[in-house]
């Protein structure tokens, strides 16, 4: 049984917190044991994988029992106050295993490490170390100070690092799906949001490494990758470019990024640049990518993905809301009327392209009429996802500075239920339009409900379950003709 991963599903603190088992390395951790956990978007499942990469080298293996670990890490979130309550209660569980093994050392890794420094240690008792995001590289000596009886911190923010040169170990993956993380951090302060605060500057990682990783990725039989960032088209780098090196992993792509009649001697790399040179690898490998800001997406990456089949139609492109003055309180620096014509926009380049979405019900000062303009928003795009979510808030943030926090949970809650019911009727459409159609679908593994059933994705990202054929192995693509579907899923057969 293959486990298969939910690579697009970058939004969701709700996930299950994951183990990562790695192989051990001679160093001085030799034979020691890492139990690692994650929460929150796709960015700290990917941290994880660097987190495991830097212990693998000074020698840890992991466990998948924390009651064994010498060493317990979860990597949190902060983006709402539940996904923070989660990780508490979870902190709470570790507790039984330190009685019982006093030498355990419990860290806290990620977001909230970063939004609450040390006064986690304060907070949590059984903590023993508290890492930010952008300070993984000193682990070891952060553990080598725990080990000496210490309490060990470091939260320092940086504008350069992006661990381009460390390879992320692919652990409890399905060998298929990767991500791939292209930039850290976030410029934009939209004024609900804790990342700024917890990710630091915005800052994009060298382009040449990202083209090794995914080559190699390639290589090594992964078929599906996201390009993972807070705001992908913001991406930029401006060195040379790649191909003008022709260091090890551009060869790919230098003869034919020439070829697609780009200047050269321009410095600057944008994310359709980036998207191109990915895409280019293989036409076998499939390339995503997560999250587009409205305000930033260019018809420049829309044609760019127009232009090659292996970039998947879908964009997830959060809305948050559909009134211009609660987006203006939000800090998006797009309204309504700019959101619209980019969904014109990407109708009219990419036609049948799936859209998502996430949505914020219950904003401070929303009235009942700006909530009625986000189900409005809803009818107008007719999205196939969204992830929908009360306000929380964060903080530290603007909106906690300026504005005060007025809908009443009821009222936030009552919000919530009808764009719920709304986009799940959507959803169930765009799904049921499907029907009678034929689908491109990588197979991921077999189906959670059973192995003789296997699950894929299509282009635009519905999980399709159809019949196993032994000639088809995961990682092929096979072409699905749809003949029912779920709520969520569509159900057919293989006809190629
Ligand atoms: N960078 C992405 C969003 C990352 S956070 C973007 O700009 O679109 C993921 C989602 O969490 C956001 O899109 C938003 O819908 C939600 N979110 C963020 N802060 C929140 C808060 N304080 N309360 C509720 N939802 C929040
Ligand atoms: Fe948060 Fe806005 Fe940055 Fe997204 S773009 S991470 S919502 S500040
Ligand atoms: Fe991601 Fe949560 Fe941090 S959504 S960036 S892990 S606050």
């Amino acid at each position: 049984m293959i486990d298969l991963v939910i690579p697009d599903k970058t939004h969701d603190e709700e996930r299950q917190g994951e183990a990562l088992m790695l192989e051990p390395a001679e160093g001085k951790n030799s034979g020691r044991k890492l139990y690692i956990e994650s929460y929150g978007c796709a960015m700290n499942f990917s941290d994880s994988e660097i987190v495991a990469s830097i212990l693998q080298e000074s020698g840890f293996e992991t466990t998948k029992d924390y009651n064994n670990a010498d060493v317990v890490f979860i990597n949190t979130c902060s983006i709402r106050e539940n996904a923070e309550q989660r990780v508490r209660n979870r902190l709470k569980e570790f507790t039984i295993a330190k009685v019982k093994n006093p030498g355990m050392i419990v860290g806290v890794l990620g977001c909230m490490a970063e939004r609450l420094k040390s006064k986690f240690l304060e907070e949590e008792k059984l903590v023993d170390v508290v890492v930010g995001p952008d300070a993984y590289r000193d682990l070891p000596n952060l553990i080598d100070t725990a080990d000496g009886g210490q309490k060990a911190v470091n939260v320092l923010l940086s504008r350069e690092e992006t661990y381009a040169d460390i390879n992320p170990v692919r652990l409890n993956s399905n060998g298929i799906n990767a991500f791939v993380s292209i930039m850290r951090g976030c410029d934009n302060m939209c004024s609900f949001c804790v990342v700024p605060f917890t990710r630091g500057r915005e800052r994009s990682r060298e382009p040449q490494s990202i083209v090794k990783e995914c080559t190699d990725l390639f290589k090594a039989g992964y078929r599906e990758l996201t390009l993972l960032g807070q705001n992908v088209d913001s991406y930029k780098w401006s060195k040379p470019h790649p191909a003008l090196s022709k260091g090890e992993g551009s060869d790919v792509l230098a003869g034919e990024v020439l070829s697609s009649g780009e200047d050269l001697g321009e410095a600057l790399t944008t994310f359709a640049n980036l998207l191109e040179m990915v895409a280019l690898i293989s036409p076998e490998l499939r390339v995503r990518f997560s999250t587009s800001h409205p305000k930033d997406i260019t018809d420049e990456v829309l044609h760019t993905m127009a232009k090659y089949d292996n970039i998947c139609n879908y964009i997830h492109l959060p809305v948050q809301s559909g009134n211009s003055r609660v987006l203006d309180l939000m800090n998006r620096t797009y309204d309504r009327e700019w959101y619209m014509e980019r969904v014109d926009a990407i109708r009219r380049i990419i036609p049948g392209c799936a859209i998502s979405t996430d949505i914020i019900t219950g904003f401070c000062t929303e009235t009942e009429e700006e909530h009625q303009e986000t189900l409005s928003m809803m009818d107008y795009v007719q999205y196939d996802f969204a992830y929908m979510f009360m306000y929380s808030e964060r903080p530290g943030t603007l909106a906690a500075k300026r504005y005060a926090d007025d809908i009443p949970e009821a009222v936030k809650s009552r919000r919530l239920q009808e764009v719920i019911a709304k986009q799940q009727q959507y959803s169930h459409v765009r799904l049921l339009k499907e029907i009678g159609q034929v689908q491109r679908v990588l197979i991921e593994g077999f189906s959670k409900k059973s192995d003789k059933d296997y699950a894929g994705r299509s282009d635009k990202n519905a999980m399709v379950i159809f019949p196993v054929d032994e000639r088809f192995k995961p990682g092929m693509y096979v072409d699905v003709v749809v003949e029912r579907c779920t709520t969520a899923t569509l159900i057919g057969k293989i006809v190629s």
